[in-house]
This record gives C-alpha cells, sequence and structure tokens, in this order.
C-alpha cells in the first residue's frame, strides 16, 4: 500500500462493473490502477471513461500486478471460485460481488484460504448498507415494531435474465442477506417453488418461504419476468408495521402504527375480542447516501485499519447456506429443508 493508498484492481467490467470503478475512484483513500475484462468492447468503455486507469484483458494481469492491493470481482457467478482463488493466492484483499460462489463448499474454501493468507474476504451484499434497510434493522433492535409477526418481500423486473445461475441465485441472495442483517442467523427451514416459464435451463420465477427464530415466516418473490422494478420489504410487528420500497426515492420508508389489539371489555369469544387500530403514518427522514459507495468505504476501512464490515465473511456463508437449501427445496418440489438439520439433526 503506497502513502496509505489502497490500490483496486476491478474484475469484469459488464453491467456491474463499472459502478465500483466510478465508486472506488470516488473514495478517499483508494485508487483503481487497473481494470480487467476480455471483452475489447468494455475495456474501451471504461478507457474512454476512466482514462488514468489501465485495461487488461485478462484477471490474471491484475492479480500479478505490484500496485494493486485489493481486489473487486464483477464477473459472472460461475467465474467467482475460480478467479477469487487466484487473487487471494496471489496475496489481494477481496470484494467478491454476490452471490459468493456457486456453492457452499466453494465459499467455504475461499473463507479457509482468506483466513490462511490473512487477509480480508467481503462479500457484496451491497442492501446491508442501504439506509431504508438500516432503518428496519435498527428499529426492530430497539423493539419499536413491537414482536415481529411476519415478512414480506418483493424483488422483480423484466431481466436482465442471467446465464449461470438461477433467479434464486441470482435474486433471493439479496433477500436472504437483508433478512440475515435483521436477524443475524440461519433460518430454520427454507422452502422455495419456482418455474421456468422462458423455457430455459433456469427458473426465472420464485416463490421462497423461511422460517426465522419465535416462529416469524419470512416469504420472498423473485422474477426476471415482471412489469414492475419492484424491490419492498414490509415487516409486520405487533405495535407497529414498516414497509420499505427501494424504488421510492422520496419517501423509501414508511411506519404504520395499526395493529390489532384485544378489546379489554368483551368476555365472549370470537370476532369481538379483536379490534383493529389504525393510526398514524410515518415516513422518517433518512439521510440517503448510495450503498455501493458506503460499501466501497467500509471495504477501505478494513484493508487499511482491519475495520470489520456489515458484510463479514461468515454472513456470506450463511447466505450460500441458504442458497444451497433453497436450490435443494427446488429440486425436491418445494420440500422444506431444515438449515440446523446438520448440525442438530432437525428435519
Ligand atoms: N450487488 C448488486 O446489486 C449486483 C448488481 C448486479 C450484478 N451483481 C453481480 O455482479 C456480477 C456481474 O454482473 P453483471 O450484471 O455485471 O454481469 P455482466 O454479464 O453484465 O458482466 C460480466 C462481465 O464480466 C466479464 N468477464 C467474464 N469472465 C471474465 C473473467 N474471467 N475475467 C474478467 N472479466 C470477465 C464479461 O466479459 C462481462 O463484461 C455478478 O456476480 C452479479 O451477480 C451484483
Amino acid at each position: 500500500m503506497k502513502d496509505g493508498i489502497v490500490g483496486i484492481g476491478v474484475v469484469g467490467l459488464g453491467h456491474w462493473g463499472p459502478n465500483h470503478v466510478r465508486v472506488f475512484s470516488q473514495c478517499d483513500g483508494a485508487k483503481v490502477v487497473i481494470a480487467a475484462d476480455p471483452s475489447e468492447a468494455r475495456r474501451k468503455h471504461i478507457a474512454k471513461l476512466y482514462p488514468q486507469v489501465r485495461a487488461a484483458g485478462s484477471a490474471q494481469e491484475v492479480f500479478s500486478d505490484k500496485e494493486v492491493d485489493a481486489v473487486v470481482i464483477a464477473a459472472p457467478t460461475k467465474t467467482h471460485y475460480a478467479l477469487a482463488k487466484a487473487a487471494l493466492a496471489a496475496g489481494k484483499h477481496l470484494l467478491l460481488e454476490k452471490p459468493f460462489c456457486s456453492r457452499l463448499k466453494e465459499a467455504q474454501e475461499l473463507l479457509r484460504l482468506a483466513g490462511k493468507k490473512k487477509k480480508v474476504l467481503m462479500h457484496g451484499h451491497v442492501f446491508v448498507y442501504n439506509r431504508g434497510i438500516q432503518y428496519v434493522k435498527e428499529g426492530m433492535r430497539r423493539g419499536d415494531f413491537g414482536k415481529i409477526q411476519y415478512l414480506h418481500a418483493t424483488r422483480t423486473n423484466l431481466g436482465p435474465i442471467r446465464c449461470d445461475v438461477n433467479v434464486i441465485g441470482d435474486l433471493a441472495a439479496h433477500e436472504f442477506s437483508i433478512f440475515d442483517a435483521l436477524f443475524g442467523r440461519l433460518p430454520r427451514w427454507v422452502s422455495a417453488a419456482g418455474a421456468r416459464v422462458l423455457k430455459t435451463p433456469r427458473e426465472d420465477v420464485a416463490f421462497l418461504t423461511m422460517e426465522y427464530p419465535e416462529g416469524v415466516l419470512a416469504h420472498a418473490h423473485v422474477s426476471w419476468l415482471h412489469p414492475q422494478k419492484i424491490r419492498t420489504l414490509t415487516l409486520v410487528g405487533d405495535k407497529r408495521m414498516v414497509f420499505w420500497s427501494d424504488t421510492d426515492t422520496s419517501e423509501p420508508i414508511k411506519v404504520y402504527d395499526k395493529g390489532v389489539a384485544e378489546e379489554p371489555y368483551y368476555d365472549s369469544f370470537g370476532e369481538f375480542q379483536l379490534r383493529l387500530r389504525d393510526a398514524d403514518v410515518l415516513a422518517p427522514k433518512l439521510y440517503q447516501e448510495e450503498p455501493l459507495k458506503l460499501q466501497a468505504q467500509a471495504f477501505i476501512c478494513a484493508v487499511r485499519e482491519r475495520k470489520r464490515t456489515l458484510c463479514e465473511p461468515e454472513t456470506g456463508l450463511r447466505v450460500m447456506q441458504c442458497l444451497e437449501a433453497a436450490q435443494e427445496s427446488l429440486r425436491k418440489e418445494g420440500r422444506r429443508v431444515y438449515l440446523r438439520s446438520r448440525v442438530k439433526g432437525e428435519g
């Protein structure tokens, strides 16, 4: 590291990689040195925007570059394991895009290698740096919503349709990372149903259900075949309910003072014992910052000062466990797959 500035190399310059080049170029304490992609068109695109960044046709050129302290991998998922292994073997710190890898075993191997090499391994679950998700997390910690009753998430759009992972590996990875940030642990079980509507070898639409501690059900709808770009989370508590919408830039969070309370004076049974409470809706002001930039800053701090991030490798491993369980459930036509069965003999 020269003068405390972290030299960054970016691997993969498709749709997402250029965003990493941009945010790291804007970060204090970092300098994007080199960026690689086998596609000449993508290299030219970056060279035009960032003439100071060297272009490379192969990732190996990034890994062997002495000016590079840390590597960001934003290439397709199927390449993650081999590229990440090579980067760590070359002694580079690593920010690896989601999903971590194609298989849990690969993620475990990367964790071991990063530990052995004493290098930072951060995974790119950027939504844990989203201010709206952080508001929900903080509210849960303070008990603002009361006892959590259930959660529902939606993540849909028309495409992009990927060729190396199905919609669960692509989109549900975000949902699992958000639920992990909220609960800090694995669900008890995961069940997934999906469809290959477009007749490709991969599911493009899926519905997932999980059970978190104290019997809290969480549901997620993920789809590449939907008329609207939706990224929402609804959390229902017995005190309040909260709704997050990433695409609502003016009021991404709404807290509903709504619920169902027991009627104190009815001593008969049935519907008379419950009454609806329907009060105010609050849209708290959030100080919005680009989550990808916050993630990049956290990575730089981790490399320079060994500060912990919100994307520690252990959380990435739990997300991988959830993804693998969801894929297993998909193959078994939606049967529940118990995550802690491997530890506790459940299920
Ligand atoms: N965190 C997020 O919100 C988010 C958003 C989008 C994509 N992603 C992730 O980023 C990764 C890339 O997604 P994308 O949408 O940019 O895909 P993409 O297909 O648009 O781009 C991938 C690029 O990687 C290049 N590439 C392929 N093999 C390579 C190799 N061996 N070395 C260097 N470059 C290589 C390709 O030529 C292509 O330009 C995926 O893992 C995806 O899941 C994350």
